[in-house]
């Protein structure tokens, strides 16, 4: 790694006119990764590594990095690859290419989660709208309590638009009686993960690895009290109540499958929803305390108009100060195989 780069701001400096115009497809290509590997995962995990090929990249899951606790599913191992996916797909439209995205093309190899071919002078999606190329080193989770501004019409439908994978819907929660019947899900959540051990031991170690931005020693203490720490529920619904109800819209995607593709489509979706939000001045914090534990996953979609689809994500939108300092990130040369 290079004597320079700190994690925490050299990965979000990307200058543009750095792509290797002059240099070879896969000089290119590899490029394109650094802003594949600025997409959001749970607990930052980064569970992703690339492969390129002359005009292909091959992308894998990081089993190392899986949250074998947490996520026991491997369903946000698999969202945080498509918000990669995505980032990777905006940069390539950006960059002049085309792309063909075939997804678990190998069944008996599951790490690999989708293949990309790029072919150069490509056609733009529709609904990839080229300012989200800009917005993807601006996004970051924002854990603040939101404003009460509420979101206007025309913006919830453009983040609505970005919803165009088969079988995937966006639902936007903004009644009152909903947005606490989620919440009590979340604090239930919390609960429920939070008196296993082995989950305790798991958020710690990740805690370690730079999830939040704070100050080293603050984060060693708070690993070392984790895993012995017996959190009252009362805690998560005063911290979960505080965020849940500050914020004027809480979403919900969902899949009328629950399989990999449309795990990893989930992703392309949220990571779309994220840049429009982060285009439109709006923050974004995903919530998926209710959606990891099984039981609490079927009632959060019983919560939804139609019932039976499987909700995969749950997050906040709304309006906040600005996070002033990014979460970190491995450079690329460390997701590389
Ligand atoms: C599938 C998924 C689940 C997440 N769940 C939570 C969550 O429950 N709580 C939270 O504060 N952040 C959550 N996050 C946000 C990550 O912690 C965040 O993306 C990561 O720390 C990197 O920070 P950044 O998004 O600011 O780049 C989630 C992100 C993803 C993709």
């Amino acid at each position: 790694m290079n004597a320079n780069y700190d994690p925490r701001i050299t990965p979000w400096q990307i200058r543009e006119q750095d792509f290797p115009q002059e240099g070879s497809s896969a000089e290119k290509l590899e490029f394109l990764l650094r802003y594949a590997i600025l997409a959001p995962s749970g607990h930052n995990s980064q569970p992703w590594k690339f492969s390129v090929r002359k005009d292909e990249i091959q992308v894998f899951a990081d089993e190392m990095r899986w949250l074998r606790v947490g996520d026991p599913e491997q369903v946000n191992l698999h969202i945080a690859i498509g918000c990669a996916l995505e980032n990777l797909l905006i940069a390539a439209e950006h960059f002049g290419y085309g792309h063909q995205v075939t997804y678990c093309p190998r069944p008996n190899q599951k790490e690999l989660v989708a293949t990309v071919k790029f072919i150069p002078q490509g056609q733009p999606s529709p609904f990839r709208e080229p300012a989200l190329f800009r917005a993807i080193l601006n996004r970051h989770t924002n854990r603040k309590a939101y404003e009460k501004r509420l979101i206007p019409k025309r913006d919830l439908n453009r983040i609505q638009d970005c919803c165009v994978e088969e079988g995937i819907r966006l639902h936007v929660i903004d009644d009152l009686d909903t947005k606490r019947n989620v919440n009590e899900l979340l604090i239930r959540g919390h609960a429920t993960l939070i008196a296993d051990p082995a989950f305790r031991r798991e958020n710690a170690y990740w805690l370690g690895q730079g999830l939040f931005n704070i100050p080293r020693l603050l984060t060693r203490l708070i690993q070392l009290v984790i895993p012995y720490l017996k959190v009252n529920r009362a805690v998560f619904a005063v911290m979960d109540t505080r965020l849940v109800m500050s914020a004027p819209t809480l979403a919900v995607l969902t899949a009328s499958v629950n399989d990999r593709v449309s795990q990893v489509q989930v992703g392309q979706v949220f990571e779309r929803v994220c840049l429009t939000a982060t285009m439109l001045g709006l923050c974004v914090h995903p919530l998926s305390g209710a959606v990891d534990v099984p039981e609490l996953k079927a009632q959060v979609a019983k919560l939804l108009p139609d019932s039976d689809v499987i909700s995969q994500h749950v997050f906040r939108l709304g309006y906040a100060e600005p996070v002033k300092s990014p979460a970190q990130r491995r450079p690329v040369g460390e997701v590389l195989v």
